[in-house]
């Protein structure tokens, strides 16, 4: 071919690829309320840094006339790019071109950016929007999930992983999101299932609609699977740049230090007031926790499911820390397994990526029950021990009310490794609530008695004191110097050395 041939040919090839499956595809798609592949890596990315890989790659598959159905790059748009400055890896499933389905060659894509993000040591983030598995290519596109699922495991603790669904995202290709680290969904837009309601009704016999299904709203308030629901893609896209903003690049990196605008030495007032004296008065821990950190500013993961404990991440001193805290607003913020399940994952995933955790304690005890006992609150919660005491950041507490039996041992306790344990005045640690105590103490004395005993126990057991006596507790502080000790524990453990055994890995209980 003459060079200027070659110069038109390429200009034809790399503008077709532009436009995926065409302006009238596009146009349904915008119809549909959704953005295209492209657009909406421009949006993610830092403008004008996304650099394209593979944008001439086609499929090879010849069965139902695909040998005449060919469109450069195929269904999926990959490259890297930066997000604040930071190099991160992307890829894009574009519904224009066959929905989106995934054929081998899509998976070939994905899998060298996702070998790229590894080998270079920068998050990934996939743009879901996809009808599945190429139905025309039969098992080769299956097996191009089955290398990406491999990827998305090697790539596990060493860079974070993000999912976004954008739209479809069914059958077996919803194991790839959740092998990552965050999903994020567009409420009424997205919807992920293991398979859909036709299936459901032809084997079940069960009548169900795509969003009570696989919604954004059931997988953020019940199932748990994904971590953030938005309300637009525009919101979704700037929440992965927002959430990006607090990780560091690989598990090898420092964390992400930014300047800090607000006083580290900041007392605060109102703290003083915020734990009722009633101890079954309820209040919101998140003013805790938003009167405590930078600029109060509190990005909550996971803010719809399992809502008796809070996690997200926040800047103290300019660092960024991942919280775990009891919401004492929610079922009196007692452990279940939903609780169990959330925290744990979230303590593994800062202890991955060198996140120093905060806890703030106000837990009654596990959630007792038939129910409970009947699903494994035995298994559940033994993951929260274990992720706390498995993990070497710096760890620190905050006890502000309650802190009974178990759940006291497991909400990063001094015992199980944490590094700093303070207590407010108005903590209560204890083995078990007063009621209970004396009941099983004093069976059998009349009530007159019981209650006396009930006033003595508060007495001696529900304080900070014997805990502090003990050295289970290393400062009783007052509620205003909360923000002020903790960067002072944060700057005291900055350079803690701290590792486990050599071992292959170790056998959470799952
Ligand atoms: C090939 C597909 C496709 C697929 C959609 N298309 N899914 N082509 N393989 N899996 C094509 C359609 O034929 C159509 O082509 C175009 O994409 C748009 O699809 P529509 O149906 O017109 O769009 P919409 O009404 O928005 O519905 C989208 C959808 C639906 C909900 C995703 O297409 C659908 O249900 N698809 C099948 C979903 C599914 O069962 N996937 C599982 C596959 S098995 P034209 O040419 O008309 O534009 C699987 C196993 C993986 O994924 C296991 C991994 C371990």
């Amino acid at each position: 071919m003459e060079k200027n041939k070659t110069y038109a040919e390429f200009l034809k090839r790399d503008k077709a690829a532009e436009l995926g499956g065409g302006i009238d595809k596009i146009e349904t798609q915008h119809a549909s309320g959704k953005m295209t592949a492209r657009e909406r890596i421009d949006m993610l990315l830092d403008k004008g840094t996304f650099v394209e890989l593979d944008k001439l790659m086609i499929h090879r598959c010849t069965n139902y006339g695909m040998d005449k159905n060919h469109i450069p790059g195929d269904g999926v748009v990959s490259g890297y790019g930066k997000v604040n400055g930071q190099q991160v890896f992307v890829y894009a499933y574009d519904f224009t071109v066959s929905g989106g389905s995934l054929s081998a060659a899509n998976a070939k894509k994905i899998v060298k950016v996702q070998q790229l993000a590894l080998k270079n040591g920068a998050p990934i983030i996939a743009l879901n929007d996809s009808g599945g598995a190429r139905i025309q290519e039969g098992i080769e596109s299956l097996s191009g999930y089955a290398d990406i699922f491999y990827q998305n495991t090697i790539a596990s603790g060493v860079i974070p992983q993000i999912s976004a669904i954008l739209g479809p995202c069914a059958g077996g290709a919803c194991y790839s999101p959740a092998l990552t680290d965050f999903i994020f969904m567009v409420k009424d837009k997205s919807h992920m299932f293991v398979t859909g309601p036709d299936v459901v009704k032809t084997v079940l016999h069960e009548e169900v609609s795509k969003e009570d299904l696989g919604g954004a709203k059931v997988h953020s308030t019940k199932s748990g699977v994904t971590h953030f629901m938005c309300n637009s893609e525009e919101e979704l896209l700037l929440g992965i740049r927002e959430l990006l903003s607090f990780l560091p690049q690989n598990n090898m990196d420092d964390i992400n230090l930014s300047n800090c605008t607000d006083d580290v030495s900041r007392e605060d007032e109102s703290l003083e007031k915020i734990v009722p004296t009633n101890p079954n008065e309820p209040y919101n821990m998140k003013d805790i926790i938003e009167t405590v950190v930078d600029n109060h500013y509190f990005f909550e993961v996971m803010q719809g499911f399992a809502q008796n404990i809070i996690i997200g991440f926040a800047r103290l001193g300019g660092r960024p820390v991942g919280i775990v805290a009891n919401q004492p607003m929610f079922l009196a913020g007692v452990l279940d397994i939903d609780a169990s399940d959330k925290a744990s994952r979230f303590v593994r995933f800062c202890d991955c990526f060198n996140i120093p955790l905060i806890t703030f304690e106000d837990v009654p005890g596990f959630l007792p029950g038939y129910t409970q006992e009947n699903n494994g609150i035995i298994r559940h919660g033994a993951k929260i021990v274990y992720a706390f005491a498995e993990a070497t950041v710096p760890k620190i507490t905050v006890i502000t009310r309650k802190a009974y039996g178990g759940a006291y041992i497991v909400m990063n306790s001094k015992q199980t490794g944490a590094d700093m344990n303070f207590a407010y005045p108005t903590a209560e640690i204890a083995v078990m609530g007063a009621d209970g105590a004396v009941n099983i103490l004093f069976r059998k004395a009349d009530e007159e008695q019981k209650a006396k005993e009930l006033e003595k126990y508060k007495e001696k057991f529900a304080t900070p004191f014997q805990a502090a006596e003990l050295g289970f507790i290393d400062e009783i502080i007052q509620p205003r110097m909360t923000r002020k000790r903790l960067i002072q524990a944060l700057e005291m453990t900055e350079n803690k050395m701290q590792s486990n055994p050599p071992k292959k890995h170790g056998n959470m209980p799952l």
